[in-house]
């Protein structure tokens, strides 16, 4: 069976560690793209030439032409610039609303049958515009935030209760922004409610819930926690294993249940948006949505997110795009 392809446009920060995982893990054939001349091609011969340190021989290219995505299974967006100082919201959602155009035509023409996975920011905008553009099925394009703000929430909640992050389930639902929706009542240690550990921890239910309550706040603000810290730019050893643990699905037909920027028909009482929702992936794409029961409390959250998502389209919309 022909090795698999996966192409990575934008070779920045999270393209770069993307090429390195999917080298090492021998997910596929890498071909990394950038606008910027030998950017690609210099961090792919350094990938290459540590193959025989890592025992891997797939083939990692580097290029300036996306002629070279020809064929990919697999395609994965983290062209687009971070917001600099002095610039705007919608400056932001111009700027990477039109290099996201190029970049889904380029995917339509030479990756018609390719899965897409967005990682580009603003999130919820970028997987909307890209759909748009390739006309792609929906369930074949589809956003990276969720598995990277649910592990990021886990990561805190294993911390925190000083348990190995491997038994924590936690779920992060909504848009990729200030608004997303840490579900606090779902989450778990290997099934046991982490609010009753925290509670039984403090003795002491107000406590708990100021220590839940903080761990939810600095999930939400997890990226800008990082950016603070990086000053040059945002995460991006987080968001690549993110993005590969969606490849994996995909490639390997997991079904694996992972929180995903997907298009809702009707799910949640959702139509015709992109939004963070549990969905089974596998070699469809997010083959399903899976739907769970909100209480009023969580369902006004999730609520204000897709509010919040459907103003970010409609000023897309208004700018043009
Ligand atoms: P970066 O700035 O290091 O890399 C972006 C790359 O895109 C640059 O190499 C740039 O040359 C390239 N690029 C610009 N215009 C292009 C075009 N027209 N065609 C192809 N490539 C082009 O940024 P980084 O850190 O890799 O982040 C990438 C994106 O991912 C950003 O938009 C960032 O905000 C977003 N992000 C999303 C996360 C998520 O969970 N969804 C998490 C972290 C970042
Ligand atoms: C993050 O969550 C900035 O979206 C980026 O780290």
């Amino acid at each position: 069976m022909p090795r698999k392809k996966i192409a990575l446009i934008g070779g920045g920060q999270i393209g770069g560690v993307l090429a390195q995982l999917i080298a090492q893990k021998e997910l596929g054939d890498v071909v990394l793209f950038d606008i910027v001349e030998d950017l690609p091609q210099g961090k792919c011969l350094d990938i290459a030439e540590a193959s025989r340190v890592d025992l891997f021989d797939n083939s990692i290219k580097g290029t300036n032409d996306y002629k070279d995505i020809e064929g990919s299974d697999i395609v994965i967006i983290t062209a687009g610039l971070p917001r600099k100082p002095g610039m705007s919201r919608d400056d932001l959602l111009v700027t990477n609303a039109k290099i996201m155009q190029t970049v889904a035509e380029n995917v339509k023409q030479y990756a018609p049958n390719s899965t897409v996975i967005v990682v580009s920011n603003p999130l919820d905008a970028m997987v909307t515009l890209c759909q748009k553009i390739t006309g792609f099925p929906t369930n074949k394009v589809i956003g990276q935030a969720g598995v990277l703000d649910s592990s990021r929430f886990s990561t805190f909640i294993a911390w925190e209760l000083g348990v190995s992050v491997k038994d924590i389930n936690a779920l992060v639902l909504g848009g990729h922004g200030d608004t997303m929706v840490p579900l606090i009542r779902y989450a778990n240690v290997n099934g046991i409610p982490v609010m009753e550990l925290l509670e039984r921890k403090y003795n002491d239910k107000t406590k708990a819930k100021e220590v839940m309550d903080a761990m939810v706040n600095r999930t939400k603000m997890a990226g800008g926690e990082i950016v603070k810290l990086l000053k040059t730019g945002s995460a991006f050893y987080s968001p690549a294993s993110s993005s590969i643990a969606m490849v994996k699905a995909i490639l390997f037909d997991e079904k694996r249940v992972l929180p995903t920027c997907a298009y809702l028909n009707g799910e949640f009482g959702i139509n015709g948006y992109y939004v963070g929702v549990p969905a089974v992936l596998g070699a469809n794409g997010a083959e399903k949505i899976l739907e769970l029961t909100l209480n009023d409390e969580e369902k006004a959250m999730m609520d204000n997110s897709v509010k919040a998502v459907k103003e970010l389209v409609a000023d897309m919309e208004r700018l043009g795009f």
